[in-house]
């Protein structure tokens, strides 16, 4: 098939890219002029495993372009995978989803062959059958699901094995309306050896949201249960390795540490909270997940002072600083509150990241970034923020560590707390 991607972030890269693997034309659109020439180029915009070999391999059926309207008018379907961001108040941004669907519109006026659009950004229940097919209706002046098809498609890829995860999903969830789009989907998904879940557009929308509310609401379970083990002075992890060989509980997102961060869980969390505000529901439980995950971080904070009572011109190391490893990604990263804590305590900080640390540094320019892991070394202390691998060879010996990501080897010859146990 003829595929078009907007938006060419870590959602739009890799579905393109999978897409081009499986044989298919794809015509890459973002706003950003640095992120098509990167495509354009065979290179990757965003840090992924093996996305760069993907796109060099098969960059005779890949097309990268600023332009909308030429993108769309030479393929047959069109995924948007635009960003949907928190407002202040941690509802959901719809600008980018807005401005995508009018500019979609203005091309579907003019095109005359009919057309498929895939929203697999993720979105509230609702907001496709509403205000996706409002603005696609109004500006295209034609109609939904009888002019051009419509249909969601959430991604639930993680970044770090987003490769993997597209090619082996648990399952693909597919939410239609017409015939059109759905039997276009089917085609798309035919190779796929996994459950294909086939609902109404709300539902997929909303299986998206909830999967998310839930693996957020298992670390923040996690954390909790961590932090009174702690106390108890019991390893959290052999608790959760017992508690996990139940099949009903599954051992998946049951480590413990300093929260989760990213694009995805604190946002989409906060969205399901407003959405159910907005309904007069009181999200009782998503509040405390919420909760537990912004606390979680300051704690490594707290056992940092019982060695470093005093941390007023104490250079603090700081090792990871993606919110987690095998990405650059830094948005929601448990690195950035210990950051903003330890300037606001006195402390100078010195960082390190192996991918991340261009991306951190865009957001905290007045922190010192050190040229390897090892330099880190140095400081007066060392907190861990992120469990990359390169984290498992340094030597830590006679350091004061204070770990939240329990890295084995910082415990030998160090003066070492991990935040749960
Ligand atoms: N990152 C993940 O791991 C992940 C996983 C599953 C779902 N999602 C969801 O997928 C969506 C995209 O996430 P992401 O992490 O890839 O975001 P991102 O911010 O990395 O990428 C979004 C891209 O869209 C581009 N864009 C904005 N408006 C545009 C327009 N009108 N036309 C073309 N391009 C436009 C931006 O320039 C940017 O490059 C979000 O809704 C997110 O919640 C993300």
């Amino acid at each position: 098939m003829r595929i078009s991607i907007l938006g060419c972030g870590y959602v739009g890269a890799v579905t393109g890219a999978c897409f081009a693997e499986l044989g298919h034309d794809v015509f890459f659109v973002d706003v950003d002029p640095a992120k098509v020439e990167a495509i354009g180029s065979g290179v990757s915009p965003i840090f992924e495993p093996g996305l760069n070999e993907l796109l060099a391999k098969n960059h005779t059926r890949i097309s990268a372009t600023t332009d909308t309207h030429q993108a769309i008018q030479e393929t047959e379907i069109t995924f948007v995978c635009v960003g949907t961001p928190s407002n202040s108040d941690g509802s959901i941004d719809l600008t980018y989803i807005r401005s995508a669907c009018r500019d979609i519109g203005n091309v579907l006026k003019q095109k005359d062959e009919k057309h498929i659009i895939i929203i697999k950004s993720t979105v509230l229940s609702g907001t496709t059958e509403r205000i996706v097919r409002q603005i696609l209706e109004e500006v295209s002046e034609k109609k939904a699901h009888v002019d051009f098809g419509l249909a969601s498609n959430p991604e639930f890829l993680r970044e770090g094995s987003a490769l993997s995860d597209f090619f082996s999903p648990d399952r693909i969830v597919i939410g239609v309306a017409d015939d059109y789009a759905h039997r276009a989907l089917d085609k798309l998904y035919s190779s796929f050896d996994c459950p294909k879940l086939c609902t109404a557009i709300p539902v997929a929308e909303m299986i998206k949201y909830v999967s998310n509310a839930f693996l957020a609401t298992k670390i923040s379970f996690a954390n909790e249960v961590g932090n009174i083990c702690k106390k108890m002075e019991i390893d959290t992890a052999e608790v959760f390795a017992g508690v996990g060989m139940d099949h009903r509980i599954n051992p998946a997102f049951f480590q413990s540490g300093i929260g989760f961060g990213g694009s995805c869980f604190p946002k989409d969390v906060h969205a399901l909270i407003a959405k159910a505000e907005e309904l007069g529901v009181n999200p009782r439980i998503l509040k405390e997940v919420s909760r537990v995950n912004d606390e979680q971080p300051l704690r490594l904070l707290d056992l940092l002072e019982k060695h470093v009572p005093d941390l007023e011109n104490k250079k603090i190391g700081l090792l990871g600083l993606a919110f987690k490893p095998n990405t650059d990604d830094v948005r929601d990263s448990r690195a950035a509150p210990l950051v903003e804590e330890l300037l606001r305590r006195g402390a100078t900080v010195l960082a390190y990241d192996p991918m991340a640390m261009g991306n951190f540094k865009r957001l905290y320019p007045q922190i010192e970034y050190a040229s390897s892991a090892d330099s880190v070394l140095e400081a007066d202390a060392i907190l861990i923020a992120t469990e990359w691998k390169d984290f498992e060879n340094l030597n830590y010996k006679n350091k004061v560590v204070i770990d939240g990501r329990r890295i084995e080897k910082a415990q030998e010859g160090s003066t070492y707390e991990g935040v749960c146990w």
